[in-house]
């Protein structure tokens, strides 16, 4: 299945007015306007795509879908036949959910745990639109998309790594460092980072745990630190850099409750010739200071009570 990345992602939210001023000011994101069809959702770009993390007002915050992107209508309907074969149950979005997304064509899927997947090809985009909401240096989207997620699932799932191996055609990368409880996967086509997703079990909970964000400057990851500081918004992790990756990144609680891990790459990815076994997380920094699993993770029926509630 030639998928890219995450090209986007959504999330519902109860503190919608909260993001409205912390993506712009915080995090550098752009308000774009909101389609027609859905206008009191909250739509961010962080390139010249027209959306790229979508927040729609709800009841509970939490992780309502990813959007993965292949490469184009051909791979789009191979990746329909895949999910076929393997007796995936799949929707075709119609003409209003591809205008909010602003794509040509997607479907929606989920995965063994629960979780919502679309897939989808040609989303909006306008060269030189993108103007960040406070001065930024950018984002490094195209071929990396809006970024990587961490999903925390409620138990181990052989069901999960078959379909995550052998429907999605995502590659292996590796456990984390530590205990061994979170697999790293990544894009068949993604040859600029080590993951797209991670899967780490926590358990009897489910939910988002962190997204990271690849910006283009050093930069870029100090002055959002520095910004996070002066409004005392709540850290996770001190700035460091991590083992596995040539990443410098920190992490703090956007108004979700989940994390945001603000990334700069020190030298290009260096591949996957074999599989490693950290013994540590970071060869510097990224002291933990506040909680590894926020508000977002929570009992998957009361995530998620519409499919797991009684
Ligand atoms: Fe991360």
């Amino acid at each position: 299945m030639n998928i890219i990345s995450i090209g986007y992602i959504g999330f519902e939210t109860s503190k919608i007015e909260q993001w409205r001023s912390y993506g712009p000011e915080v995090m550098g994101f752009q308000i774009a306007p909101s389609p027609s069809q859905d206008p009191d959702s909250l739509y961010f770009k962080m390139d010249d795509r027209r959306n790229r993390i979508t927040l729609h007002p709800g009841k509970i915050d939490r992780l309502t879908y990813i959007g993965w992107e292949v490469r184009n209508r051909m791979d789009f309907i191979a990746a329909i036949e895949k999910f076929k074969q393997h007796n995936v149950d799949i929707t075709i979005g119609d003409q209003e959910l591809c205008e909010r997304r602003g794509v040509k064509e997607l479907i929606r899927f989920k995965d063994p745990v629960g979780y919502q997947h679309e897939l989808f090809y040609a989303q909006k985009w306008t060269p030189r639109s993108f103007v960040p909401g406070r001065a930024h240096g950018g984002f490094i989207c195209d071929e990396r998309g809006a970024g990587h997620v961490v999903l925390m699932i409620p138990q181990e799932s052989p069901e999960l790594t078959d379909f995550l191996r052998n429907v999605m055609e995502f590659e292996w990368y590796g456990w984390g460092a530590g205990k061994g409880k979170t697999g790293f996967w990544r894009s068949k086509l993604n040859d600029k980072t080590s993951h797209d997703i991670a899967y780490g079990v926590a358990p009897g909970r489910m939910g988002v745990q962190h997204m990271g964000i690849f910006v283009e400057e050093v930069r870029d990851v100090g002055e959002t630190y520095d910004l996070v500081r002066k409004k005392d918004l709540p850290l996770m992790m001190t700035l460091g850099q991590h083992t596995q990756d040539p990443h410098m990144s920190f992490y703090h609680f956007n108004p979700s409750g989940f994390a945001f891990e603000t990334i700069t790459e020190l030298e290009p990815w260096h591949g996957d010739p074999f599989e490693l076994n950290p013994e540590i997380m970071s060869v510097w920094g990224h002291e933990i200071v506040g909680p590894i699993i926020g508000p977002s993770v929570g009992a998957p029926e009361e995530v998620y009570p519409e499919q797991f509630g009684q």
